[in-house]
Order: C-alpha cells, then sequence, then structure tokens
C-alpha cells in the first residue's frame, strides 16, 4: 500500500489529523493496535479548550458537541471554607466545552469511516523502516498476514507507551519528566452533577474535583495513593471519602449512584524533544504528558495537530519546508508552557505526601492569593481556557 502520510494511532490526535489531511486532499493510512470499541472504552479527558472546539469544526466533526456540549464559563476552586468561583469568560471573553474525549473520538471515527478512510484497527506489531531514506514504511501484522504501509511521511500518535518515540535516535531525544506520589481514582455514574460547572477542592484528606459529561452523567476525582488497589474501594467508600472532601453543602446535595466506570490514573509531567526527526513528527502524548489537573492532555494533542496539518498541508500544497522545519520548535513552546500550569495547579491542590507545615502554608498562600485577586485570576484564566496556537 502506498500513502502520502502514514500514522500511527487512533486516538485523538491521529484521527483528527486523519480528517484534516482529508479535507486538503491528502492522503493518509491510520494504523490502529486496538479495536475502535476498546479506543472508545478509554475513559479519558472531558475539558475542551476553544482551540480544540475550534479544531473539530475545522474538522467537520462538530455537529454533536455542539449538540450536546456543555459551555462552561467558569468554575469554583474549594480549599477550607473557602469557595471562589473563577469567571472564565470575564478574564478571557472564552469559555470551555465540556464534552468528553470519548464521544469526540466517536464523531472523529464517524467521519473517517464516512469518507472511506483507510483506518486499520487491530494492526499487530506496527513497525518503523527506512525512517532514514524518502521513502519510510510502515510494517503490521493483520489477521495472520504482514501489511506494508510505504509513506512519504510518518505521524507518530500512538500515545505515551507507543513506539514512535523510540524510533527516534537516542543521541537527539531528550526527555523530561516528573512523576507525582499520587494518583487520581475516578467514577462515572449515571447522576445528575452535583453542581452546574466544576469544582476542584484542596482538602487536607487530599485533592478532589466534581466534573460531568452531560447534565445526567457525572464525573467525580479524589487523590488517591499511586499504589492504591482499586478493588478495595467500592462505590459506598468512593462516595464517604469524596463527601468528606468536599463543601458541606456539596456534600449534603450530592445524587450518588453506582460507577459504570472507576479507574486510578497516575500523574505524571512529561515532554520529549525534539518531535520532529527527518520525516517523523511525533504528537500528542506520544511527546508528551500533563498531569490532568489543568485539562490540558487533550487541548496539547489540538494545537500539535494544529500545527503539523497546517506543515504537511504546506508542503503538499506549495512545496513548503520551513513549517515542517518549525513544526518541533512551535509545538514545544506551547507544551512548556501548559506543562508548567499544569504542574502549578497539580502542586497547590494536591496534598503531598512529604509536605511538612511550610509546604501547606505556600499551598494556602497561593490559593488565597488566586482567590482575592483579579490579575491572578486573569492570568490562571487565561491558561486553563488555552493560550493561543502561535
Ligand atoms: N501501534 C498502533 N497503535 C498504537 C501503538 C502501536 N504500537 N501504541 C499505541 N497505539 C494507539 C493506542 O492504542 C491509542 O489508541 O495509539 C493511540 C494513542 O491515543 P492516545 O493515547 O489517546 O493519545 P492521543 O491521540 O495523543 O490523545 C491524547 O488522549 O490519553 C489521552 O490524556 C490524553 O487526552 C489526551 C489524549
Ligand atoms: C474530566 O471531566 O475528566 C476532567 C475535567 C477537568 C480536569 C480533569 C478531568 O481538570
Amino acid at each position: 500500500m502506498r500513502t502520502q502520510v502514514g500514522i500511527i494511532g487512533a486516538g485523538p490526535s491521529g484521527l483528527l489529523l486523519s480528517q484534516l489531511l482529508h479535507l486538503q486532499g491528502i492522503d493518509s493510512v491510520v494504523l490502529e493496535r486496538r479495536s475502535a470499541d476498546y479506543v472508545l472504552g478509554r475513559i479519558r479527558a472531558g475539558v475542551l479548550e476553544q482551540g480544540m472546539v475550534d479544531m473539530l469544526r475545522a474538522a467537520g466533526c462538530s455537529e454533536r458537541m455542539d449538540r450536546e456540549g456543555l459551555v462552561h464559563d467558569g468554575f469554583e476552586i474549594c480549599f477550607g471554607e473557602n469557595r471562589q468561583r473563577i469567571d472564565l469568560k470575564k478574564h478571557t471573553g472564552t469559555s470551555v466545552m465540556v464534552y468528553g474525549q470519548t464521544e469526540l473520538t466517536k464523531d472523529l471515527m464517524d467521519a473517517r469511516e464516512a469518507a472511506g478512510a483507510a483506518v486499520v484497527y487491530e494492526a499487530e506489531d506496527v513497525q518503523i523502516l527506512d525512517l532514514d531514506t524518502d521513502t519510510p514504511r510502515l510494517i503490521y501484522q493483520k489477521d495472520g498476514t504482514e501489511h506494508e504501509v510505504v509513506c512519504d511521511y510518518i505521524a507518530g500518535c500512538d500515545g505515551f507507551h507507543g513506539i514512535s518515540r523510540r524510533a527516534m535516535p537516542e543521541s537527539v531525544l531528550k526527555e523530561h519528566e516528573r512523576v507525582y506520589p499520587f494518583g487520581w481514582l475516578g467514577i462515572l455514574s449515571e447522576t445528575k452533577p452535583v453542581a452546574d460547572e466544576l469544582i476542584y477542592v484542596n482538602h487536607w484528606r487530599g485533592f478532589a474535583l466534581c466534573s460531568m459529561r452531560s447534565m445526567t452523567r457525572s464525573r467525580y476525582y479524589i487523590q488517591c495513593a499511586f499504589d492504591e488497589n482499586l478493588e478495595e474501594w467500592t462505590d459506598d467508600r468512593f462516595w464517604d471519602e469524596l463527601r468528606v472532601r468536599l463543601p458541606g453543602e456539596a456534600a449534603e446535595s450530592i445524587e450518588m449512584g453506582p460507577s459504570i466506570e472507576k479507574s486510578i490514573a497516575p500523574l505524571r509531567s512529561f515532554v520529549a524533544e525534539p518531535m520532529r526527526h527527518g520525516r517523523l513528527f511525533l504528537a500528542g502524548d506520544a511527546a508528551h504528558i500533563v498531569p490532568p489537573t489543568g485539562a490540558k492532555g487533550l487541548n496539547l494533542a489540538a494545537s500539535d495537530i494544529y500545527f503539523l496539518s497546517n506543515a504537511l498541508t504546506g508542503f503538499y500544497a506549495d512545496g513548503r519546508t520551513d513549517l515542517m522545519d518549525s513544526y518541533s520548535e512551535k509545538c514545544l513552546n506551547r507544551i512548556w508552557k501548559a506543562e508548567r500550569f499544569s504542574w502549578w495547579m497539580t502542586t497547590v491542590l494536591h496534598r503531598f505526601p512529604e509536605q511538612n507545615s511550610f509546604d501547606r502554608g505556600i499551598q494556602l498562600a497561593e490559593l488565597e492569593y488566586l482567590t482575592t485577586s483579579e490579575p491572578a485570576q486573569a492570568s490562571f484564566a487565561e491558561n486553563y481556557v488555552g493560550l493561543p496556537f502561535e
């Protein structure tokens, strides 16, 4: 098989890139090692920056999001007896869209299928060959047969555990990482959200977050030990711990119910540089990871794909190579600012096992300053809604 762009991974990054290239008349093949149902079964992010919303609209995949998504103009931060709303709309003129990653991935899958796209699910043992030639190849196993895709370029959209980053020469690749000493225990339940907007909580027992997927489907998280045993967390134990950490009114009014999904996610900050080597481009989680506190993971994939789709379009339409040459630097400039913001939110809102009274005093001072200073809230808001794609 021959294509212009070989894409590894059918998560949001790979599918969005494939759809945007298609609209520019650029051919791609997407190789995904899991089944479509497995990809959709992963419960991930839920808050879209305006940049991602705009990308989905440009990709012609926004009809359901615009119908079912929830536009949020702000959210609350709670600590001790303090509850402060951060007014995103007032400080930035923009909002965020609450719409599950599962839903937007389904919308992208449906668009690719409607276009008759070559998205190969359950493509096993994908390998990148001849990367240092003008015709790099992808080979994979499917139904007991080896298949080959000869490409002009390869987009590594295969997430943190994928193969693309490992195809970068060790002499070239630099990795930067911070692993946090806790995780997030999250549940999904068919219950009415406790509030109309998100609630982030810094409690002395640990972080908590009240989110949602719709006005009938709630998403809650509590900070837990990174090596917590999920089987020891019954629904009742989760609800009890969540209610201890919530402000009194919310704890009293929250609607509880059976979990339809329950999982523990580790928290990590990670950046791989550069994001291009010859004809290989890394995008999304393949190149970077943020702790979910700032809701940046999915939205960083959007800006990577914005820069990459423009670079590939510039090449095929006008023979330009400058956008390819600047791809990595442009992505990383925005990625590091999102890494900083996500690290800061995580540091301020979580209970660190080793933190002493001075550390706790600094956390409370950070939160007190944020919740009482308009300029501080304006700076926080512009980071939360997403810095420009520039
Ligand atoms: N071969 C083929 N496919 C692979 C391989 C491989 N060797 N390794 C991983 N994949 C697939 C995974 O099965 C997954 O479907 O690549 C896809 C990567 O998707 P994501 O991990 O969702 O990464 P990305 O598309 O960049 O989206 C980032 O997803 O993980 C969340 O929090 C993250 O919200 C962010 C978003
Ligand atoms: C979610 O709804 O899953 C969510 C929302 C906001 C975050 C993290 C996760 O910061």
